[in-house]
């Protein structure tokens, strides 16, 4: 018999919640920090050793599944995402929150089976909210349900995105003349500093869409599906379905919102996962 989808999540709970003790542990200590494509793309000892923990947990209780990691993803390197059951893990998102102790930092876990997303966990240590959801499952934070905002206009809405880690000064141009034109459209933008956070933000009606270029995979795997599940969106910025390996999405409170963001978006193209 298959296993049922709350037992997926179950575990994927209780592991973050063990990683979520490592992190908040390291939190409060002196951070030693290197770089990766930029030098505003930091990784932590920490990040390391909480993806090592969290695979070697999983592994445990799930052999055979796959596993696709931040950390444990080469620079560059094409993400092999199949068919079969494949846990997707961010160990930290928001590491920059986490370097500077700012305390929107969180421990992703997302399951796919068939490469569709069907658990997702996102877990806040520091602030200790534990977002969660699984397919037809709907989307708890700590236990209580949550849902989207009922906001339909733009104008009425908040929306929030992430400048990201790259540097490159044509990105930042096109993103600083979307973030332009959001503002405009918009009771305001808003910068939390970790993608996860972001969707799960939407999904509990703090603020109504969302929107960024250049993140992966493991950013939002989790948090999309607590989002979806909480009466979200999650489609790419054209409009379109959304793609897990495009490094671009989209997310709102309901279509109409979508609807009026998304022909605001110069698109900005990053290689592929
Ligand atoms: C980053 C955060 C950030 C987003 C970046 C991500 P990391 O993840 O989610 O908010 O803007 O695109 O890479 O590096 O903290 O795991
Ligand atoms: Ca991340």
């Amino acid at each position: 018999m298959d296993t049922p989808l709350s037992d997926y999540l179950y575990t994927a709970r209780q592991v973050a919640l063990k990683a979520g003790e490592v992190v908040k542990e390291a939190f409060y200590k002196e951070k030693e920090q290197k770089t990766k494509e930029s030098y505003a793309d930091i990784v932590t000892e920490t990040d390391q050793a909480v993806e090592k923990l969290i695979i070697s947990l999983l592994k445990e209780k799930y052999p055979t599944h796959q596993f696709i990691g931040e950390e444990s993803t080469a620079e560059g390197k094409t993400v092999n995402w199949t068919d079969a059951p494949t846990w997707i893990i961010d160990p930290i998102d928001g590491t920059s929150n986490f370097v500077h102790s700012i305390p929107q930092t969180c421990v992703c876990i997302g399951l796919s089976i068939s490469k569709q997303i069907v658990v997702g966990v996102v877990h806040l240590p520091i602030t200790g909210q534990t977002y969660s959801a699984y397919k037809g499952g709907g989307a708890c934070c700590n236990d209580q349900r949550i849902t989207v905002s009922k906001v339909k206009e733009l104008k009425k809405s908040v929306v929030i995105t992430e400048a990201g880690n790259s540097r490159d000064p044509q990105i930042l141009a096109t993103k600083i003349s979307n973030f332009h034109r959001v503002i405009e459209a918009s009771h305001g933008v808003r910068m939390i500093g970790s993608a996860a956070v972001d969707l799960c933000m939407v999904a509990s009606g703090s603020g109504e869409a969302y929107f960024e270029y250049g993140i992966h995979i493991w950013d939002f795997a989790a948090a999309g599906i607590i989002l979806t599940e909480a009466g979200g969106v999650l489609l790419d910025p054209s409009g379109g379905d959304v793609d897990f390996l495009s490094r671009r999405v989209m997310a709102a409170c309901n279509q109409d919102v979508a609807n009026q963001l998304s022909p605001l978006l110069n698109h900005v193209e990053f290689k592929r996962d």
